[in-house]
């Protein structure tokens, strides 16, 4: 597959997910996913089912350590915004969490579930991993959670990071690493390269 499939294939299958993960993804999702990855259920009880029931991240970028209260954080791929909610109780009302997604359909999502929760301190905004619509030097956090994986453009992507970031500012990434080449027979499967 080339970029432009492959970057097609990732946004047919967002815009179904957004509508409902079920039987989507090869690993686990949704609300079982979220108490089985070590997520705080006091911030999590917090987030509206509509939410809850539509994440699809990978591992908990929060396991790596809690942002605290005045922090800007940037979420790469928010999709429909658990982890984005869950920075912005963790951050609060002096802090701001942007969520960025190439979906428009899973942004329409999150921005549904960020009225039920009545959060005032998230921004939701559209673009790619590979061109953060956030300035330069402005992040104390990125958090990602099974994006970078469908970034066509890697090195793209880890330079926006690094730019977007205050100098000293953390990355905290959740995602799918390729230990191995893929098998040739899966090289041309949109499932694979969309999962
Ligand atoms: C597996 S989902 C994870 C969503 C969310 N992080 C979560 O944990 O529920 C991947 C998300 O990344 C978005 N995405 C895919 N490629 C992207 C890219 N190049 N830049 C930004 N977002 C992207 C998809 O639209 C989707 O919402």
């Amino acid at each position: 597959m080339n970029v432009s499939e492959i970057t097609e294939a990732v946004r047919r299958r967002y815009q179904q997910a957004a509508v409902s993960p079920a039987g989507l993804f090869a690993y686990p999702v949704g609300r079982a996913s979220v108490a089985s990855l070590g997520y705080r259920p006091d911030l999590a009880a917090r987030i509206p089912a509509s939410v809850v029931d539509r994440f699809l991240g990978v591992g908990n970028p929060f396991s790596m350590g809690e942002p605290l209260p005045g922090w800007n954080v940037v979420d790469i791929g928010c999709g429909c915004g658990f982890d984005t909610q869950t920075a912005a109780y963790h951050v609060g009302p002096t802090g701001t969490v942007v969520g960025v997604d190439v979906s428009l359909e899973m942004l329409a999502a999150a921005r549904v579930g960020l009225l039920e929760s009545g959060l005032g301190n998230v921004d939701l905004r559209e673009g790619p991993a590979e061109k953060l619509p956030v300035d330069s030097g402005w992040a104390d956090l990125v958090i990602s959670n099974g994006v970078l994986n469908l970034a066509t453009c890697k090195p793209s992507a880890f330079a926006e990071i690094a730019r977007v970031l205050k100098p000293g500012g953390r990355l905290q990434a959740a995602d799918l690493i390729l230990v191995g080449e893929l098998p040739a027979d899966l090289l041309d499967d949109e499932f694979v390269w969309s999962n």
